[in-house]
């Protein structure tokens, strides 16, 4: 008989992130779920759902749905999604406030109920809010974690390996800086079974590939129309999830708080990370070119002015 602990991992917002966050959770039996949003009936409605779906799937963990915090309590991981897409006529700032305030209302939450959880930060701006959520918690650094560079390398790996018609499973990639139109994917460190890229495709492939990468997201927005991607999102989330609370020690790309790496301090950016049981257990610091190291601290200069703008309005 297994004598392990049973995990429980908050998913804080019931949109497509956060269900997919708990549906994936639940398919790999990672631990027991509580899917948590203001909205009353959503997370009820989805996780009575989730469960149902458990005797098919062939999960048995718990899922539940509520709208108050307290049945956060004692999580080892809370993923946080909870926040509104930019919409039409909706400028940056907006997005940035009311996310903002929704994510500093949250974190009191998990200060209150869960205050030894590791956190995942998925709501955009992904690398200012995932920076606010650590100054709002008060946890050390290497428990708050932004969740981009999964997500961002994962869609690099697929296009390389639509481009070389071969297994997505044999494409290994990375991905630094924030997570918007700046972001640093790097083909210098993209891999088949072993391959550069750079042996395996011509520079002008490998620019449209970083290109399609770099706007990932938005490809999808603008394919549904109605809303931002989900499915590659939460796997992403889950995959940190997984790490941390098996304690694998996986080398992926996350927002890591940086202090001195890559010449940035006081900044959350993707970077090369060991997640495991405490967190983030190392950042590893790459050889990079001049020009994506260039990349690199233009992109921190976005995510710089995102706090700036936090800071005049109040909120940090
Ligand atoms: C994306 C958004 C959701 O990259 O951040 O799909």
């Amino acid at each position: 008989m297994s004598t392990g602990k049973r995990f429980k991992i908050a998913s804080i917002g019931a949109g497509n992130v956060g269900a997919s966050v708990a549906q994936y959770c639940l398919e790999e039996e990672l631990g027991d779920v509580v899917l948590t949003d203001i909205v009353e009936g959503l997370p009820q409605g989805k996780a009575l759902d989730l469960t149902e779906a458990g005797p098919i799937r062939g999960y048995s963990s718990q899922c539940i749905g509520t709208n108050d915090y307290k049945d956060i309590e004692g999580c080892d991981v809370a993923v946080v999604t909870a926040g509104l897409p930019r919409k039409p006529g909706m400028t940056r700032l907006d997005l940035l406030e009311k996310n903002g305030r929704i994510v500093s209302g949250i974190c009191e939450n998990i200060k209150k109920y869960a205050p030894d959880a590791t956190v995942i930060i998925v709501t955009n701006p992904l690398d200012v809010m995932v920076y606010l959520a650590q100054k709002k918690l008060g946890f050390p650094p290497e428990r708050v974690i932004g969740m981009a560079g999964c997500l961002d390398s994962a869609r690099m790996r697929s296009f390389v390996a639509m481009e070389l018609g071969v297994s997505m499973k044999n494409v290994d990639t990375m991905v630094l800086g924030s997570h918007g139109d700046d972001m640093v994917p790097l083909p210098h460190y993209t891999t088949v079974s072993g391959i550069p890229i750079t042996k395996l495709l011509p520079q002008e492939k490998i620019d449209a590939i970083v290109d399609r990468t770099r706007k990932g997201g938005g490809e999808i927005v603008a394919l549904l129309k109605t809303g931002s991607a989900f499915y590659a999102p939460g796997a992403s989330a889950v995959r940190m999830v997984q790490s941390i609370i098996r304690d694998e020690k996986q080398l992926l790309p996350c927002a890591a708080y940086l202090n001195g790496q890559y010449g940035l301090s006081d900044i959350y950016m993707g970077v090369p990370c060991v997640l495991g049981k405490d967190g983030v257990e190392q950042i590893l610091e790459l050889e990079i070119s001049d020009a994506d190291r260039t990349s690199l601290h233009q992109s921190a200069q976005e995510v710089r002015t995102g706090i700036d703008e936090l800071k005049s309005i109040g909120i940090l």
